[in-house]
């Protein structure tokens, strides 16, 4: 069945759909299996970029006095110099790219966890993050929110070090996904491209466009 992007839903209220068509145009790119791995990544790079857009746009604006050749001018900057990134390893390296072309000064963090394939469990084997946490506007990168237990684990070890704002953008969106980050951390605001119907009985999204990592990576 095709469904129309829908920007917000009654019922997942910690998510926010980017229905720009230049986003839906790419994520369609993305679902499709033709599209080669240089194609996939490249369009995740340009994507990611694209939603970055939307998702800062609430960032708080401060006055600035400049210069222009003319004269003096009162021009705004964004006054949140502590925005940070944070990719979930491995496959949330793949929208790293994009987002820096937009944003080329902010901080990179890693969180390394892969997904037990039996268990769905997330297993963490990597944290670095910039000093400071708590003074920082994060964004935390995973093309994919599926069962949620990594998008969880990688909040938490946010929080843990003492994170207090966080947002969180992928690609493609389950329900169980979404909700379980709202039970686990109804304070985090959701980015998706797409909320998709189900997962499968593996844990995959469906439709979903497959196993990022793999298609980024060429690991499959
Ligand atoms: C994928 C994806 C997410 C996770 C989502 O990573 O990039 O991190 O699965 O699944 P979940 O919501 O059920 O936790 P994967 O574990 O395949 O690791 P990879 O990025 O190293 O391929
Ligand atoms: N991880 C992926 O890469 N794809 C899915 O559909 C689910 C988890």
């Amino acid at each position: 069945m095709a469904t129309e992007p829908v920007s917000t839903t009654a019922a997942h209220p910690n998510l926010t759909v980017l229905t720009h068509p230049l986003i839906q145009h790419k994520l369609s790119i993305l679902r499709d299996k033709r599209t080669s791995k240089k194609t996939f990544r490249a369009v995740v790079a340009e994507i990611s970029m694209l939603m970055a857009y939307e998702v800062t746009k609430d960032l708080p604006l401060v006055p600035v006095q400049v210069e222009t050749p003319l004269e003096t001018t009162t021009a705004y900057q964004v006054s949140g110099k502590k925005l940070t990134l944070v990719p979930v390893l491995r496959a949330g390296l793949g929208m790293v790219e994009g987002v820096l072309q937009l944003m080329p000064s902010v901080r990179v963090g890693h969180i390394g966890l892969y997904r037990d394939h039996d268990t769905l469990q997330p297993v963490a084997y990597y944290f670095k993050i910039p000093p400071e946490p708590e003074a920082r506007d994060f964004i935390v990168l995973d093309p994919m929110l599926a069962t949620g237990g990594s998008a969880v684990a990688a909040v938490t070890s946010l929080k843990e070090q003492g994170a207090v704002r966080v947002r969180f953008v992928c690609l493609v969106a389950a329900p169980e996904g979404v909700e379980r980050m709202r039970e686990a951390h109804p304070d985090v605001q959701i980015f998706a491209a797409a909320l998709d119907r189900q997962l499968n009985e593996h844990g995959y999204i469906l439709p979903g466009l497959g196993d990022a990592g793999d298609r980024i990576f060429g690991t499959r």
